[in-house]
């Protein structure tokens, strides 16, 4: 059985993603911050699932989760950086505090993870915005994502023998976009979720590094 590290198996997309591995025989470590309740659900539902409660942004926690897989003998197969943030304040009510907070979790993170857990292949969930779909009251995440893209690249030079992707998703219906009103939502072409798991399960067994835009 392959093992998955998932980071924000709790949002959006980390529960459909979850829940597809689940089903199809893959053990999946499922790191969620806050939201327990569905990660719960589940862990109770699955004898192929472990809960693991984690905040991204303290570098402790992590240790002590590297220090957890080393202890259980817990072979990671892939590595998925899945979990992230977003601002999406007007320009003028961006700061160094508003970019370094989504810089942390969304690229930081990914990076001390690529570094310090053993893994064959790793996938990095970005963005359409890391690409071509701009907006400055995403800046902060728009950037993170770009930064995020030249992480795969950079460590495939340090671990040629390893596999990295990166999957370029366009809007996903979660709760990132919580903050739009119903009436924008209707208008707006989400990537259905089915389409998003399989694409991103797609690239488990390709034994080639990819960088992929998936749109509706
Ligand atoms: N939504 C979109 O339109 C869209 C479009 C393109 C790409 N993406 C990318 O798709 C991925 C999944 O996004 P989503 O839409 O599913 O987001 P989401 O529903 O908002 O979920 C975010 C996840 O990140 C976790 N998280 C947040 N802060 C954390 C922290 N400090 N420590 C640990 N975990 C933390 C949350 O955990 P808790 O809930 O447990 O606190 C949650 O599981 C992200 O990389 C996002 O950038 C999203």
């Amino acid at each position: 059985m392959k093992y998955v590290l998932l980071t924000g198996a709790s949002g959006g997309l980390g529960v459909k993603l979850s829940k597809y591995l689940l089903n199809n025989n893959y053990h999946v470590i499922m790191l969620y911050n806050k939201n327990k309740e569905v990660i719960e659900e589940l862990h109770a539902k699955y004898s192929n699932a472990t809960m693991y409660q984690i905040d991204l942004t303290n570098d402790n926690e992590i240790d002590e989760l590297v220090k957890y897989l080393y202890d259980y003998d817990i072979n990671i197969d892939i590595l998925i950086n899945n979990a992230a943030i977003e601002n999406t304040s007007s320009i003028d009510d961006k700061n160094k505090d508003t970019f370094f907070k989504v810089y942390e979790l969304n690229t930081y993170v990914p990076f001390k993870l690529m570094k310090d857990i053993k893994y064959n292949t790793c996938i990095n969930i970005s963005s359409e915005n890391a690409i071509d779909t701009y907006d400055e009251v995403t800046v902060e995440y728009d950037l993170s994502k770009v930064s995020l893209n030249m992480l795969g690249k950079i460590f495939k030079m340090k671990y040629p023998n390893r596999i990295y992707n990166t999957i370029c998703f366009g809007w996903l219906d979660t709760k990132m976009n919580s903050y739009l009103d119903e009436d924008i939502k209707k208008e707006i072409d989400f990537v259905p979720m089915d389409k998003a798991v399989r694409e991103i399960v797609k690239l488990f067994d390709k034994q080639e590094d990819k960088e992929v835009i998936i749109r509706k």
